[in-house]
């Protein structure tokens, strides 16, 4: 039998820089032409006619079945990649953590064995780093090669997962070498430890406490800092979470001046407050995230650094726990497991509050959903791209439809839903992963996990600077 034949007819066809009507013609997973085709015969037609056809959403930002503070993620390769599925999501980004001691790349190899054969959609992995002495540096281009280039370091988290500015300092040096790319997550950990203890000792222990013991001061300076160390090594650099509008603004003035900085938000941070933390019955225990969830002073700022090109992406840093999980943090926040979900959401609610309300087009969309993700992190044109040779993982998006988000009907795992009620502009009709459809009319259809890992090459951020914006 020959290669399989797909053809998407008549759709509008939007990447980050062209917006057509045309057809597409995949094969073998792969595009293979582009155009009107019209006659062309395929074993399979997909009418997209009045629909918007876009790249399958990367997610830059996922942590899936992952041990945290004493639990593990609600949502393994599983469940959270058939809820990226459903979400218009093709490729996500999970982060293996270098478990104390050990060399990150043994570490890598669990992540590998909780993925192969259960994944929904395509993932590529970065790695956390959370320990790192200097006979340990030779690992970070073991890991180069085995096609993970990106790894985060943790300016919070003392005698967790924090590294201290030395360490960091030296691997952004490492990575200068080794064509890797460092992420960090910018929060001053000292500082906040010190809030922690104060407001513990007064019997301040509610989760409204975790955000004010977590200061958007506390991000700005560790975002700055880590600007700053990343133009001392001459090294590009990727924020993730971006939560707060002083980290916004520090990244338009580096970038101003010439910086790579290159930063991340997530859509609880744009359009969740911390008020949620209040919530009674211990509820707002489901909304602590560190960064926390900020005042809606802080949404305008990130949604115009989105748009503005300051910040480039958006994740989801999904990390959800059922509130049975959370309930160890009953008489002191600190206890409770940081995270919130989203996986299944991100497309939907960047559609709706992004193209929908007016605040960027549709090439900016699919930019920040897909293509700058690709690009920053190896995987393009492979991914993130609709041109002949690249993957065929398209959305085909109904522009004229509506999507209710609710916990009655999401594929996550976990008994929440921070989006609850919420109704979108738009839905989501098919998804094709490599020319396979896995969603039809908003559902998954795959009959087996067909998700394979994606290993990354070089940043694009480390030959260009205006490549990513
Ligand atoms: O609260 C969060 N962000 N949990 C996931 C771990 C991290 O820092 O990304
Ligand atoms: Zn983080
Ligand atoms: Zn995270």
């Amino acid at each position: 039998m020959g290669r399989v034949t797909t053809l998407v007819e008549g759709g509008r066809i939007v990447t980050a820089t062209d917006d057509y009507v045309a057809d597409i013609l995949i094969e073998g997973g792969r595009i293979r032409a582009i155009g009107d085709l019209a006659g062309t015969e395929a074993d399979e037609i997909i009418d997209a006619s009045g629909h918007v056809v876009f790249p399958g959403g990367i997610d830059p930002h996922t942590h899936l079945d992952t041990p945290v503070a004493g639990t593990v993620i609600s949502d393994d390769f599983d469940t959270g990649t058939r809820a990226a599925a459903v979400g218009g999501t093709t490729t996500i980004i999970d982060f293996a953590i270098q478990e104390k001691g050990a060399d990150p790349r043994s570490s890598l190899m669990r992540w590998h064995e909780m993925a192969e054969g259960k994944a929904a959609v395509d993932y590529a992995f970065h790695q956390i780093i959370t320990h790192l002495p200097d006979s340990l540096l030779p690992s970070l281009d073991g890991l180069v090669t085995e096609g993970v280039t990106s790894f985060k370091l943790f300016m919070a988290y003392p005698n967790v997962w924090m590294l201290d500015d030395g360490a960091i300092f030296k691997a952004m040096r490492r990575t200068a070498e080794n064509g890797g790319f460092i992420m960090l997550h910018c929060e001053n950990g000292y500082a906040i430890d010190a809030l922690v203890k104060e407001s513990l000792a007064r019997g301040d222990s509610d989760p409204i406490f975790h955000a004010r013991t977590r200061p958007s001061l506390a991000e700005d300076e560790a975002t700055r800092r880590g600007i700053a160390l990343a133009e001392m090594a001459g090294v590009p650099l990727y924020i993730v979470h971006m939560s707060s509008a002083g980290s916004a603004r520090a990244m338009a003035e580096a970038r101003e001046r010439g910086v790579r900085a290159y930063a991340e938000t997530c859509p609880h941070y744009l359009l969740l407050t911390d008020d949620r933390l209040a919530e009674p019955g211990f509820r707002g225990a489901q909304y602590v995230c560190s960064p926390p969830l900020r005042p809606a002073d802080h949404h305008e700022p990130l949604w115009n650094g989105l748009a503005a090109g300051d910040l480039q992406a958006v994740g989801t840093d999904h990390a959800p726990f059922f509130f049975e999980q959370r309930l160890v943090g009953k008489d002191d926040f600190t206890k409770i497991p940081n995270g919130l979900p989203g996986i299944e959401w991100r497309v939907g609610l960047l559609y709706h509050y992004g193209v929908a309300q007016g605040r960027f087009s549709l090439n900016r969309f699919v930019e920040i959903t897909s293509t700058n993700a690709a690009k920053l992190f190896g995987l393009h044109p492979r991914k993130g791209e609709i041109a002949p040779g690249s993957d065929a993982d398209l959305v085909v998006f109904d522009p004229a439809g509506s999507t209710e988000l609710s916990l009655a009907t999401q594929v996550t795992n976990c008994d929440y839903n921070p989006y609850e009620g919420m109704v979108l502009q738009g839905a989501i009709s098919a998804v094709l992963l490599r020319g396979r459809a896995i969603v039809r009319d908003g559902r998954y259809v795959a009959s087996r996990p067909v998700g394979s890992f994606v290993r990354s090459a070089e940043s694009a951020a480390l030959s260009s600077s205006t490549l990513v914006s």
